[in-house]
């Protein structure tokens, strides 16, 4: 099993960048069921049931950080030795959510992704959706593989191959879950989306309806994806960071790699669906 999966690491949080960091506050608290806290450093933190997401000043779109929490301070000292012996440079933790122990790495792109331990959260009601995986856009899948596996031990799930059979897209994870970090081939590297898992259809279908009340256009679905299988939406944030609410993600033991061809990807399996691209 591979150090990362052994460490069952998850996605726990994430810093964007935005030139308007309080709206994106208003926005996750209303939309997202997320209560607003301004931390100390400016930053705003949003939290609700096993989600969390920071906000802090900067360029719109850009990912300031990607957290991971591990298990247990085992996995989270296996995951740094493996990267320590694979040559990453070691850097202190940004995050405030995270405490001694954490510390971070960059990715080929100058993506900050830390590791840490989560923490027990207060029980908070509201609508069921985990912060699940982070997409990025990059123009050279190949090195970010090598990196996300190679150096921190991540396995493989699935890829998308286009007709000539260049990788457009590698599923990565970093626990049972199908992928908890994946990229696609773009002309411009940063954040694609990021998930949330709500669990099965009647979440998504809650989450359609909240959307509705709110008039907040669906951009894409409801519709199942051909890797990781799972269903989804998806929306915009004020700053079109694209959200996505996803259910019935697969649960990835021992298996070899899928590659799926590109077309079963960027359409709906239900029909014809929309290409994003
Ligand atoms: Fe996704």
């Amino acid at each position: 099993m591979s150090i990362a999966v052994a460490a069952g690491a998850y996605l726990h949080h994430m810093q964007i960048q935005s030139a308007d960091p309080e709206s994106l506050a208003r926005f996750y608290a209303d939309t997202m069921d997320m209560s607003p806290r301004r931390l100390e450093s400016g930053e705003w933190l949003l939290e609700g049931p096993q989600r969390r997401m920071l906000f802090a000043v900067g360029a719109n779109k850009k990912l300031g950080f990607a957290a991971f929490a591990c298990r247990d301070a085992q996995g989270l000292a296996n995951i740094r030795a493996h990267a320590v012996s694979h040559g990453a440079e070691i850097v202190p933790s940004p995050s405030p959510l995270f405490g001694l122990g954490a510390f971070a790495v960059r990715d080929p792109d100058g993506h900050c992704i830390v590791f840490g331990l989560g923490y027990a959260e207060t029980t908070r009601k509201g609508v069921r959706g985990p912060l699940q995986h982070l997409t990025l856009a990059t123009r050279d899948p190949e090195a970010i593989e090598r990196f996300y596996v190679g150096t921190l031990g991540f396995a493989v799930s699935d890829y998308v191959r286009d007709a000539d059979g260049r990788v457009m897209t590698c599923w990565m994870r970093s626990n049972h879950e199908h992928h908890t970090l994946a990229c696609f081939r773009k002309s411009s590297p940063g954040i694609d989306h990021h998930s949330y898992e709500a669990g099965d259809w009647a979440a998504i279908k809650d989450w359609c309806d909240r959307m509705g009340n709110r008039r907040i256009p669906i951009m894409w679905g409801p519709g199942r994806h051909g890797p990781g299988n799972n269903l989804f939406i998806f929306i915009e944030d004020p700053d079109r960071n694209w959200i996505e609410i996803s259910a019935e993600l697969e649960v990835v033991h021992d298996r070899p790699p899928q590659v799926w061809p590109q077309e079963e990807h960027t359409l709906n399996l239900w029909g014809r669906g929309i290409l994003r691209d």
